[in-house]
């Protein structure tokens, strides 16, 4: 997608600028989030969740649709995924957190996917051994955050096409080239692969229905860069007798080189699980804030947390409290808190999260088996 006056781009494959996510709404007709909504989740969860509450997941698709049937007694699945083309960093990790609280919640089960395939066919730098490799650390990332082992299921494309490929062709079937094309922007020169890889991506929002024989929703929570394959997904399925499945999309966690999404890319960009913690504090000194060139304007002018990442990984991630969260903000604002001590204290809550998150990280290694599903295996 891309825009006119600021310019920016958002495709599954590449996301570029500074996101304007009102008008992403409107170009990907999405639902916004509204406060209704919010509270009838809120009401059946029986709490609710700091990424809700502030607005980091702020689209849906048929989310009221499927509270409708849960509260008819219908039980909804989620299902998320990964495309694994290195470590995985925090930014990738936001939908899985709401992932992992809607499981807590609902006692839903949650299916996985590792796309080591679609990396594989758009990286021309990965080999398959490569993306197998990321995958299966991914999973650590993925197992460490506390899903239930009785409930998820993980799978690599190429371990589980034996059963997605049924799933799969019944979609390909049903899509056409120049759909394709025009929904991913791909070309006469893109391999073949990538043609034929959104149904890949589709199979896992029926995966249930078709092991249970009968409809069930299923509620995918993804970062909006994905929503262009659900589009597809949703068309097709009432073709095929099933039920579209709900989407809730997320905004991106913000570069800490300043604008548009973080990126595998660009090291500095991005915090990953399995940095050290000088990695860390070199990472946050070095990042862009909405702070002002010297310590007198900013005292006298104060800074500018809206477009300042530090303050994003703080309201996304690293500060429960709301009333916290809305301190510092005016303590930015007026001046008073300055970009060292709010870095500063942003280091301390990262270095003791991963230390954490990286010994969780060790231990899944032990019980990654209990989730991996391979073959024409099910829950
Ligand atoms: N394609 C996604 C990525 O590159 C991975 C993925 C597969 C996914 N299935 C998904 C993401 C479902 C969200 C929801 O990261």
């Amino acid at each position: 997608m891309t825009g006119n006056r600021e310019e920016f781009t958002v495709t599954p494959w590449e996301v570029r600028g500074e996101v304007n996510y009102e008008r992403l709404v409107v170009e990907f007709g999405l639902t916004p989030l509204n406060k209704d909504l919010y509270e009838r989740l809120t009401r059946l969860a029986g709490d609710t969740h700091k990424l809700l509450r502030r607005g980091v997941f702020f689209a849906h698709r048929d989310l009221d649709w499927l509270l409708d049937k849960y509260e008819r007694g219908e039980m909804f699945y989620l299902y998320t995924g990964r495309g694994p083309s290195g470590h995985t960093h925090l930014g990738h990790m936001v939908p899985w957190f709401l992932t992992k609280w809607l499981q807590d919640r609902f006692g839903a089960k949650l299916y996985f996917q590792m796309t080591d395939d679609e990396k594989f066919l758009f990286k021309p730098e990965l080999t398959l051994e490569k993306t197998r490799k990321y995958a299966l650390d991914n999973a650590l990332d993925v197992i460490a955050l506390g899903f239930d082992p009785d409930k998820t299921k993980i799978f690599l494309d190429t371990d589980y096409i034996g059963f997605l490929y049924k799933i799969a062709l019944q979609f390909a079937k049903k899509i056409t080239f120049s759909t394709v094309r025009a929904t991913f922007g791909l070309t006469e020169s893109s391999n073949i692969g990538q043609i034929f890889f959104t149904s890949i991506q589709a199979a896992p929002a029926f995966i249930e229905s078709i092991i249970t024989g009968k409809n069930v929703p299923c509620l995918i929570p993804l970062a909006v860069d994905q929503d262009p394959h659900f589009r597809l997904a949703r068309d097709v399925a009432p073709k095929l007798g099933f039920y579209k499945p709900a989407i809730l999309h997320s905004k991106f966690l913000p570069s800490l080189s300043g604008g548009g999404k973080m990126s595998s890319s660009e090291a500095m960009s991005a915090i990953f699980t399995t940095d050290s913690p000088e990695e860390v504090r070199k990472k946050i000194w070095n990042a862009f804030t909405g702070g002002r060139p010297t310590i007198a304007e900013q005292r006298e002018k104060g800074g500018n947390p809206d477009i300042c990442p530090v303050f994003h990984y703080y309201a996304f991630i690293f500060e429960e409290d709301d009333r916290a969260l809305g301190e510092r903000r005016k303590r930015c604002l007026s001046g008073d808190l300055l970009c060292g001590e709010c870095k500063e204290d942003l280091i301390k809550r990262v270095t003791n999260f991963l230390e954490e998150h990286q010994r969780k990280r060790e231990r899944a290694r032990d019980i990654v088996d209990k989730f991996l599903l391979r073959g024409e295996q099910t829950f």
